[in-house]
């Protein structure tokens, strides 16, 4: 996945499939807030949500502390447009936060799965820590490994009939930022200190409404670990394997929502108080 991608392609079909990418992370999302929350100055400050997508996040915190500045940034013109639309509370900018120049000396940042797709993260947030306030937090989630999140795991295996590689080194990508120990090296040796994960259980929405099952298959049909493989296959293999997602997915609902166990390791950083 390169930061090209994210300004085109899966950019667009992240802004098309908003309102379900969000709703995946239904039950993710008030613990990283809290967590952001509880990170943020007591007093009047200015906060960055890294790779905001369509806002939701930002949405969340200044929400609830409306005396903060919020400003998202994100590679994709179309996210950006939707969080502009969604939060007029907040400002949001087209911007590459391994690179562009950040305003405002924020004093809190923080980021939904939004920071694990750096071609060189190190240089990315040491890049992001020295225009930061001396001391600001940093709080991020980022998915753990695949056996930990069934919908990008056991789904797969169910569906086509082989299990996705675990990962192994880091590779930009939703699960590039699995092994809490590659993270741990990449922050520290950016400069952040106070370096520390905690593991969140979740349950991942995939589907909800009158028909869970098929809204599940309109979603993981556009973005998700089976999008290109149901994208590349032929018409008879791609209604095989249509059949098997739906016969897997059906496991997964109770009628009203298919979901499946997921798990998300959430960082809290600090940055070092000298360059
Ligand atoms: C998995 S999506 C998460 C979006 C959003 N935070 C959410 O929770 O819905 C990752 C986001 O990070 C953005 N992104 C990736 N690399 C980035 C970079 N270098 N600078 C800014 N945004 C980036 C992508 O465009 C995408 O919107």
């Amino acid at each position: 996945m390169t930061p090209t991608d994210w300004q085109t392609r899966i950019g667009d079909m992240w802004a098309a499939e908003w309102p379900r990418t969000d709703r995946s992370f239904t039950h993710l999302s008030p613990i990283l807030n809290a967590a952001i929350l509880a990170a943020a100055p007591a007093h009047a400050a200015t906060a960055l949500d890294i790779g905001c997508g369509a806002g939701g996040t930002s949405l969340g915190v200044v929400t609830a502390r409306s005396d903060l500045t919020v400003t998202g940034i994100d590679l994709s013109p179309a996210l950006v447009a939707i969080a502009r639309d969604r939060v007029p509370q907040a400002r949001f900018h087209v911007a590459d936060a391994a690179r562009d120049p950040i305003r405002g000396q924020p004093d809190l940042i923080f980021s939904r799965h939004g920071v694990m797709f750096f071609t060189d993260p190190v240089a990315a947030f040491a890049h992001v820590r020295m225009q930061v306030r001396p001391g600001a937090s940093l709080v991020f989630s980022c998915f753990r490994d695949r056996r930990h999140n069934h919908w990008a795991g056991d789904l797969v295996a169910a569906v086509t009939g082989v299990a996705p590689a675990a990962s192994s080194g880091y590779v930009p990508g939703p699960f590039g930022f699995a092994d809490p120990q590659l993270v741990e090296d990449i922050l520290t040796r950016a400069g952040w200190s106070a370096v520390r994960a905690q593991a969140v259980d979740f349950a991942y929405v995939a589907g909800a409404g009158d028909d869970p099952v098929a809204d599940a298959i309109a979603y993981f049909t556009r973005i998700g670990p089976l999008a290109s493989t149901l994208a590349a296959a032929d018409p008879a293999d791609r209604l095989r394997l249509l059949d098997r997602l739906a016969t897997a997915l059906a496991r997964h609902s109770d009628g009203s929502c298919v979901q499946f166990p997921a798990s998300a390791w959430l960082w809290r950083a600090q940055a070092g108080k000298c360059a």
